[in-house]
């Protein structure tokens, strides 16, 4: 057993042994329901990160002059605990985002946590805060990893210290129900050479001046192209896409400007495991116009079913539901990251 160092609290602690928090576990979303505790761990510029502690959720303290604050320097991960029919807390792949954050701390100029740090963060944040993991079936816990350049810095460089801090919240479904995406013709998310291959904070706040305009006419959520040449299919804004034809999946590769979800990664994976042609290629959007089904995945919207998609006034229409191809990889995905299905692909790790 690993030894969990929580730092005193001034409220006492009795509560955190009851087994489950005092929430509305029908009542969840996409959004903070705040928990118990945080983990922050420190580090300065070509330094190592060192052993972190749990405190009290609530505010971080950030210098006026950082680096996440004045120039963007942040990264974000995302992963979900899982409360199994038999009260067991399950985590999906917490290395894949350990990795991932790595890769995107690369890019950024960050220093970051190693594997084990990041994973030993993620374990003690779900184990501490174990009382709100949603009963099964009602939500999951989400887990949201953050790597800031922090200090005193002001000048335009990489941040002469970095705070790692992992929070989590209970969450339900991020959208509700089927999607009615429509292609952004406008706005652009991520361009060759950016930062659209790595979780940048700075790929989120661009994306609420689309969603809002799309929101206002009606549409769920935007369905990004290329920013390069305006014809191929990229992503949603927080999820990567699927289309089925003839019982052949289709996504874009992961070639800088996409997202490499690892619900997509999964979904590939699960997919070719059951027989399925699954093709990492560039969509001409017009290929949206014949698909049979299309899909959205990551972390957050799980796998959701796309309704239809508009497209320059043309609105196309996909199945979807009982026995189409979507339908049945989240049912496959699901019951392995809950514990209902065996998991032959050893992805879960137990609390
Ligand atoms: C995810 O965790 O699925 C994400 O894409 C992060 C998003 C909710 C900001």
């Amino acid at each position: 057993a690993e030894a969990y160092n929580i730092e005193p609290s001034t409220d006492g602690d009795s509560h955190v042994s009851e087994e489950y928090a005092n929430v509305n576990w029908d009542g969840l979303g996409f959004g903070l329901t705040p928990t118990d505790y945080m983990y922050i761990m420190n580090c300065s510029k070509g330094q190592k990160f060192s052993q972190g502690t749990l405190t009290r959720f609530g505010k971080t303290e950030m210098n006026p002059s950082s680096g996440i604050l004045n120039y963007g320097q942040g990264l974000i991960e995302g992963l979900k605990a899982y409360r199994t029919r038999n009260e067991r807390i399950l985590l999906f792949r917490p290395e894949e985002n350990a990795m991932r954050m790595q890769m995107g701390a690369e890019r950024m100029c960050m220093s970051s946590p190693t594997i084990e740090q990041f994973v030993n963060a993620v374990k003690q944040i779900v184990h501490s805060n174990r009382r709100w993991v949603p009963p099964p079936g009602k939500g999951t816990m989400y887990i949201r990893p953050l790597l800031m350049g922090n200090g005193p810095d002001l000048g335009v460089a990489p941040a002469s210290e970095y705070t790692f801090v992992t929070y989590a919240s209970p969450v339900g479904n991020y959208h509700k129900g089927a999607l009615n995406l429509v292609v952004e013709e406008k706005f652009r998310r991520a361009t060759p050479g950016g930062t659209g291959g790595v979780k940048a904070i700075t790929n989120y706040a661009i994306i609420y001046k689309p969603i809002s305009e799309a929101k206002a006419k009606g549409f769920t959520d935007v369905l990004f192209l290329d920013a390069v040449t305006g014809k191929y299919v990229e992503e949603a804004s927080t999820s990567n896409i699927f289309v089925v034809k003839e019982n052949v999946i289709s996504t874009p590769p992961t070639n800088g400007t996409i997202l490499p979800g690892i619900t997509r990664k999964s979904i590939i994976e699960i997919a070719r495991v059951l027989g399925y042609q699954v093709e990492e290629r560039a969509i001409l959007v017009e290929e949206l116009f014949d698909a049979e089904e299309v899909f959205c995945t990551g972390t957050a919207v799980v796998v959701n079913p796309v309704n239809s998609i508009t497209y320059q006034d043309k609105r196309t229409e996909y199945k979807r539901g009982v026995g189409t191809v979507g339908q049945k990889l989240y049912e496959i995905l699901t019951g392995i990251q809950s514990g209902c299905i065996e998991d032959e692909m050893g992805w879960t790790v137990e609390l």
